[in-house]
């Protein structure tokens, strides 16, 4: 995890737009590490109660648009809280992606204390995710509030 922090830590800092870089992030995260098998970004959609799907990797989703609420990604738009589910069958408010989708963990991104967005990612196996991921794209979140 520490390489691939600093591999970020480079795409952040290149001269790229911000656009390419949230695109070369999901890219990189969903090529290094075998259990990502989807990763992408969803912003709050300007002032509406809803969020809507930016850059990511992986199958094309239905889900482009999802109510704050629903789902894993809509409970963490309102929670503000990181949301690491480990199987995705245990959960009620789940937007199913692809039936290859296990487990999810979805992490906020605050800028200046408000929850504008979140990275998603989805993987193909059950209980995949450890303290070290959940950390891993926390730091990551963080640096990206800075940014956005
Ligand atoms: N599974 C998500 C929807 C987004 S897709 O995973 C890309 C959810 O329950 O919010």
């Amino acid at each position: 995890m520490k390489t691939l922090e600093k591999r970020t830590d480079i795409i952040l800092e290149s001269s790229i737009d911000t656009i390419d870089k949230l695109q070369k992030i999901c890219q990189l995260l969903y090529d290094e590490i075998d259990y990502y098998n989807w990763v992408g970004f969803y912003f709050k959609n300007g002032d509406k109660d809803e969020l809507k799907l930016g850059p990511y990797v992986g199958a094309a989703t239905d889900h482009i648009i999802i109510p704050f609420g629903k789902g894993i990604c809509g409970q963490v738009a309102v929670s503000n809280e990181t949301f690491m589910v480990q199987d995705v069958n245990e959960q009620d408010n789940y937007l199913s992606c692809s039936i290859d989708t296990k487990s999810e963990i979805v992490v906020p991104i605050f800028k200046n204390g408000n929850n504008i967005g979140q990275i998603d990612i989805d993987s193909h196996k059950i209980n995949p995710f450890t303290l070290d991921d959940r950390t891993f794209l926390e730091n990551l979140c963080e640096k990206l509030g800075l940014l956005l």
